[in-house]
């Protein structure tokens, strides 16, 4: 079945780099996915797949049939949004819409989906269950996994695989990631009301800015004294607005950023602990203050097993030397977390770095850039891993 998985791939390579050009020089922000939705409606349908259009919104879902003499459906999520950001590679085939670009690789996400949904439709009568095909909108924003989980598209589901590119990995290569891939994202605002005052007569008010700067440097300080070092935590703050005049002494300050987290127990405590110090700081001086954290997306957990499952897979199908096993998690944000709270799941990187380059810009960079080798390397990883998962 390898065998007849890679040369349906090989076959199709042609195409599928079409497909990630067109999608890649049309690109959508976040929930504005219209175009691209109907695209990909169009090529699975054009294939055989069952298809549902206008899911989570601009979302698309295709589903393979196999022969039903296994009631387990594997799902396989990948995402179809561009950022904005004013492209600079150069390409024959880059953005042609002034301020949007692929620079997160969801155009090749998309491609390797469809090229897997491709390859699966033509080995449905080997295939035991079904596969759910679930091409989603507004990852970047954060909102698109909610709007599909919204619109069931978890029901019935017994596992979720997904991908993600790595610039910093060569195309033809892959890392598989055990446990944490991903960590949670969570909004923080702190206010601070203070009295305002006579700069020069600050005895007589409460400065909220002189306030604001030792809840920061407390925060900071009190990550490296109070959180487990072997539990990775970051704050930070992004924002800080107060102040009318550099002669009055300021009666409010909002504080604005981002927590990462990999533990959920660290990430349970979060709010109290963040309470707590901005509370005592206050107390001190008089100061009247508000917390609010509002819970982003959790962290992605990979399944042991399923990671299992595709590094088997990408072993078999392209050599040990060339899978990966990563020793750490990244700190960035994934909403892939939220379909896991539904069924387990994991999801894999996909290497499509340029051996020969010196620089491999990251992503989110407007010079950005994907070896299209590596649509082969993500297909048949993600076909041949959906096979096994009924063997
Ligand atoms: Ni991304």
């Amino acid at each position: 079945m390898l065998t007849r998985i890679k040369d349906l791939a090989t076959k199709l390579a042609p195409r599928l780099i079409e497909i990630r050009r067109h999608i890649h020089s049309h690109p959508e922000l976040s929930g504005e996915e219209y175009q691209t939705a109907a695209f990909v409606a169009g090529v699975l349908s054009a294939n055989g797949v069952h298809v549902q259009e206008g899911i989570g919104k601009t979302g698309v879902v295709g589903e393979v049939q196999g022969t039903n003499s296994d009631s387990r459906l594997l799902a396989i999520r990948t995402d179809m949004d561009a950022l904005p950001i004013q492209e600079r590679t150069n390409l024959e085939y880059a953005s042609r819409k002034a301020g949007i670009m692929h620079a997160c690789g969801h155009d090749v996400h998309t491609t390797v989906g469809l090229g897997t949904a491709m390859i699966l439709s033509q080995i449905a009568d080997e295939l035991p269950g079904n596969v759910r095909f679930l091409f989603q909108p507004a990852e970047e924003t954060a909102v698109g996994a909610s709007w599909m989980i919204q619109d069931r598209v978890m029901e019935e589901v017994t596992s979720v695989l997904s991908l993600h590119v790595f610039p910093s990995i060569e195309a033809g290569s892959v890392g598989i990631r055990y446990g944490a891939l991903t960590a949670a994202a969570d909004d923080l605002e702190i206010i601070i009301v203070g009295e305002s005052g006579h700069g020069a007569r600050p005895h007589e008010a409460i400065d909220a800015i002189w306030i604001a700067a030792q809840v920061i440097t407390t925060l900071q300080q009190a990550i490296s004294r109070t959180q487990n070092p072997l539990r990775p935590l970051v704050l930070s703050i992004g924002q800080i607005n107060g102040g009318r005049a550099p002669n009055i002494i300021a009666d409010q300050v909002k504080l604005r950023g981002t927590v990462r987290s990999l533990h959920p127990e660290t990430r349970t405590n979060l709010p109290a602990w963040i309470t707590q110090i901005v509370s005592n700081i206050c107390d001190c001086y008089g100061a009247r203050y508000q917390v609010n954290y509002r819970p982003g997306t959790p962290g992605v957990q990979n399944d042991l097993a399923l990671s299992q499952l595709l590094q088997t897979a990408a072993e078999e199908a392209w050599g040990s030397d060339r899978v990966l096993v990563l020793p750490e998690p990244s700190l960035g944000a994934e909403d892939f977390s939220l379909y896991l709270e539904h069924a387990p799941g994991a999801m894999f990187r996909l290497g499509v770095g340029y051996k020969d380059r010196a620089v491999n810009h990251p992503l989110h960079h407007p010079q950005f850039d994907v070896d299209e080798s590596a649509i082969v390397t993500g297909v048949v990883t993600l076909a041949y891993s959906a096979y096994k998962y009924w063997q």
